[in-house]
């Protein structure tokens, strides 16, 4: 299949030729779109340690053991190790962006912000990094602005740990499949099984349930503490995050609007079927009250939206509803369920006023709930 069969348009499209010069920032962008590690490039000269932030690096040969590093001519570092003939190389660890950060800035004294120790080469090595690698120079090719050091390999050290990664001039996590499917099963157990604020999340635990490794539990857990679903209780062991009132009452906000616009579209549309299903939820309590035990099944909600019969639409309606799972509230606290039979009798008699009226109580009480339980 070639290009114009796929029916892909490309986002940016650059061509060179005699009369044509490819600009370098529009080159960047492309070659940004190569994901890759980030390390630093180091050495030791006249008793000063250099180093610089450099994603231009791969292993070049098994056996022997090579790897090669580019580095723009004339930069500091280039030049002590064209002195040296030797440099080593720190993988950075998904923790250490600020280390690349500052590795590629203006900082006087690098070396000073991080803890480091000299291999058996005598070069820096950044302490926590993925792996370290110690090389001498074999070759030293020039390649445009860069020279390209290639090196032959004195020691290699791996450590445990996930990669910083770089793409299109960002820092950010890389994810195996495994880790995806791990982050979205812990996620969906505090947002759609509503698993309340505090709970504990045991990485042994999580481990063998998810039959999960533990750097993809642990990825997943950062990943989640990061969106803040996910905190550390004092002794340090990850629990499902609380939410604040102002996240809370945004939510609430977020479900109305959703409530609102599945109204707006099914009022009078809907099979009878469907509303007697509707009508047998509106009787059980409101998930406004904190879920029970067993609080599994259909809840009036979301059975509310999934009239729209859009299954994605109700997925995130879903992460939002768990919202009232979290309150707290107590049982004579919550919104009055008249506002789901005020929702069914809207629907029966086709009347959308009478629903979007029963919708908006029903959010304000909760609303006012939740402010409540932040007054204490
Ligand atoms: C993520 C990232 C990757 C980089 N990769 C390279 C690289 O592969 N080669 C290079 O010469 N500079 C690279 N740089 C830029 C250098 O780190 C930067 O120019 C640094 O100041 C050079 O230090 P020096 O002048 O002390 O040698 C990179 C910067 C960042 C942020």
């Amino acid at each position: 299949m070639n290009d114009t069969t796929e029916g892909l348009s490309p986002t940016e499209s650059l061509s060179g030729g005699p009369r044509r010069r490819i600009v370098a920032a529009d080159f960047r962008r492309v070659m940004g779109q190569f994901a890759s590690g980030v390390t630093i490039v180091s050495t030791r000269d006249g008793g000063r340690d250099f180093g610089a932030t450099a994603s231009a690096f791969t292993s070049l040969s098994l056996d022997p053991p090579m790897v090669l590093a580019c580095l723009f001519r004339g930069a500091a570092t280039e030049e002590a190790i064209r002195r040296t003939g030797r440099f080593g190389i720190s993988i950075l660890r998904d923790d250490q962006g600020a280390v690349a950060e500052c590795f590629a800035s203006r900082h006087p004294d690098r070396f000073s912000t991080v803890d480091y120790r000299y291999g058996e080469a005598g070069v820096p090595l950044i302490k926590d990094a993925l792996a370290h690698v110690e090389c001498r120079v074999s070759e030293a090719v020039k390649g445009g602005t860069h020279t390209v050091f290639l090196g032959s390999v004195h020691s290699a050290v791996r450590y445990d740990g996930r990669p910083l990664a770089y793409f299109a001039g960002a820092f950010g996590h890389f994810l195996v499949g495994d880790d995806a499917a791990v982050y979205s099963a812990i996620r969906a157990m505090i947002l759609v099984d509503g698993l309340p604020p505090g709970s504990p999340l045991s990485v042994p635990h999580l481990v063998e349930s998810l039959s999960a490794e533990p750097a993809a539990v642990l990825a997943a857990l950062k990943r989640l503490t990061a969106e803040k679903r996910v905190a550390r209780d004092p002794q340090g062991e990850y629990v499902v995050g609380g939410l604040d009132l102002r996240t809370a009452l945004d939510m609430i906000s977020a479900s109305r609007t959703i409530e609102v616009g599945v109204a707006e579209l099914t009022v009078g549309w809907v099979e009878e079927s469907d509303l007697t299903s509707l009508a047998r939820l509106a009787d059980q309590p409101c998930r406004a009250f904190p879920r029970s035990a067993d609080g599994a099944g259909p809840d009036f909600h979301e059975r509310l939206v999934a009239l729209a019969g859009n299954p994605r639409l109700l997925n995130h309606y879903r992460e939002l509803s768990t919202v009232t799972a979290h309150t707290g509230i107590g049982p004579g606290e919550a919104p009055g369920d008249s506002d789901h039979a005020a929702i069914v009798t809207g629907y029966r008699d086709g009347n959308l006023s009478t629903v979007i009226s029963a919708i908006d109580r029903h959010a304000r009480r909760l609303r006012e709930a939740w402010q409540r339980c932040a007054a204490g």
